[in-house]
This record gives structure tokens, C-alpha cells and sequence, in this order.
């Protein structure tokens, strides 16, 4: 049985979406964004312990375990329905799956890990519902918890630099960000720079893949040891 700590915050409401939110991405986007996300899943099957920021319905969480059933996953989400969902999703794939995942009803502006050390983070499409100074935060909380040899997993939308594709990028991005900020109360406006974030950290970038005209990104990070 999955183990699930709670606390209030003020955070965007993902709740009304939770149950529809996979259909809404399969009429908008189709197989698209689960291309992105489950992209670097095989890099993932010796994992022994991931923290998994905001996601969601829990999808690759639930691919994680199909793939790696040994690995134990922390999964953050500040949205308590989307929470219940990934639960759900993770009892599905076996009582064996489910002991191995904690979900912790927190806000990860302000989340500090307790456990660890992870081997694994993983943000898929979350990264994005944070400011530049929010993501640096988080970073620098949870890098403590971190293994000397762990892996950090990004999926994000991005504004390719040059092509026809910037502008449609730039539309389709802002759109969203409209859609969420009416649906969810999202604030932010823009993607954070969590790259940038990511270097000061120590971390860069060691694989990635694009998807849908390159705006679609994957990304899998390394920490530099040197
Ligand atoms: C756009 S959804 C992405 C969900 C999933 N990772 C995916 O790949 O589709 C963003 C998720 O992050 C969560 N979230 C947004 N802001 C948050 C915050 N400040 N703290 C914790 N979770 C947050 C939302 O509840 C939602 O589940």
C-alpha cells in the first residue's frame, strides 16, 4: 500500500483537470508528449530510488515501475486528486509496486527532501509552473539528497531558435500558459531558464531528444564530479 504524507499549500490547482488531463493531452497533442516523457525510460532501469517532481497523473511513474520493479519512487505533487490517480495507476501494476511508492502532498516551492539519497529526479512538464528563482530553490534543496552519481530527467516545451517553428512555438506556449492560468491559477508566464539552474548546480546536459518540430524537448542531465 502506497504511503502518502500532506501539507497546505497555495499552489496551482491541478484537480479539476486530474481525471480528464490524459484524454485533454491525447486530443491536443496526441502521442506526442508521452514520446517526450517515456523517451529515456531505458536509461532509468537500474534507478534504485527516484523523487519524482510533479507528476501528474502519474504515468511514468507507473511505467518506472513497469520497467525498473525494484526501484523505490517519492512522488511530489502539490495536486491531492492527481496524487490519488498516480496511486491508483501504481496499484495497477502490482501490491508490489505500491509498497515501493511514497507520495507526498507538498508544495515544491518549499519542499526539502527528508529521505534519500536519489539516484533519479525526474520533472516532466513541471518545471515550467515555476519562476527562475523558484526552480534554483528547489534545485539547491534537493541537491543535498542526491547521489554522487545521479541522473536528472526533463521533459519541457521550448522555443527552437530559428525557423518557422519559433513562432508557432512561442503562440502555442503562450496559449497554454493562458489555458492553465484560467483553469489552475498558475502564475507564472514563461519557462524558466532550468538549465541554466541545473549548470550553477553542477549538472549538465548528457543526452536529449526532440519532438514535434523541436518543441518538444527531453533532456537527461549528469552531475560533473570534476
Ligand atoms: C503540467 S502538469 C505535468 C504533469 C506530468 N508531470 C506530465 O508529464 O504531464 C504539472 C504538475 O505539477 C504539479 N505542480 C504544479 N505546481 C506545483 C507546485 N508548486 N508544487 C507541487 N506540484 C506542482 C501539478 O499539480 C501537476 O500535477
Amino acid at each position: 500500500m502506497a504511503r502518502t504524507k500532506s501539507s497546505n499549500t497555495d499552489a496551482p490547482n491541478f484537480d479539476p483537470l486530474a481525471r480528464a488531463y490524459r484524454w485533454m493531452e491525447y486530443l491536443s497533442f496526441g502521442p506526442m508528449l508521452e514520446r517526450c516523457r517515456f523517451h529515456f525510460l531505458q536509461q532509468c532501469v537500474h534507478a534504485r530510488h527516484a523523487l519524482i517532481l510533479g507528476d501528474g497523473d502519474g504515468r511514468f511513474t507507473a511505467r518506472l515501475f513497469a520497467a525498473n520493479p525494484g526501484v523505490q519512487v517519492t512522488a511530489v505533487d502539490a495536486s491531492a486528486a492527481m496524487l490519488a490517480t498516480l496511486r491508483c495507476r501504481v496499484e495497477r501494476i502490482s501490491p508490489q509496486a505500491s509498497a515501493r511508492l511514497q507520495t507526498i502532498h507538498a508544495d515544491l516551492r518549499r519542499f526539502t527532501p527528508i529521505e534519500g539519497p536519489y539516484d533519479l529526479v525526474v520533472s516532466h512538464f513541471f518545471l515550467d509552473c515555476l519562476t527562475d528563482e523558484e526552480v534554483d530553490g528547489l534545485i539547491e534543496r534537493i541537491a543535498p539528497h542526491l547521489t554522487a552519481d545521479a541522473t536528472w530527467l526533463i521533459s519541457e516545451f521550448t522555443i527552437p531558435g530559428k525557423g518557422w517553428q519559433r513562432p508557432v512555438a512561442r503562440l502555442l506556449i503562450r496559449f497554454l500558459y493562458f489555458a492553465f492560468s484560467r483553469i489552475t491559477g498558475l502564475r507564472v508566464q514563461q519557462i524558466s531558464d532550468y538549465g541554466a539552474a541545473l549548470g550553477r548546480h553542477g549538472f549538465y546536459r548528457s543526452e536529449q531528444g526532440q519532438f514535434l518540430a523541436r518543441i518538444l524537448t527531453a533532456e537527461l542531465l549528469k552531475i560533473n564530479n570534476l
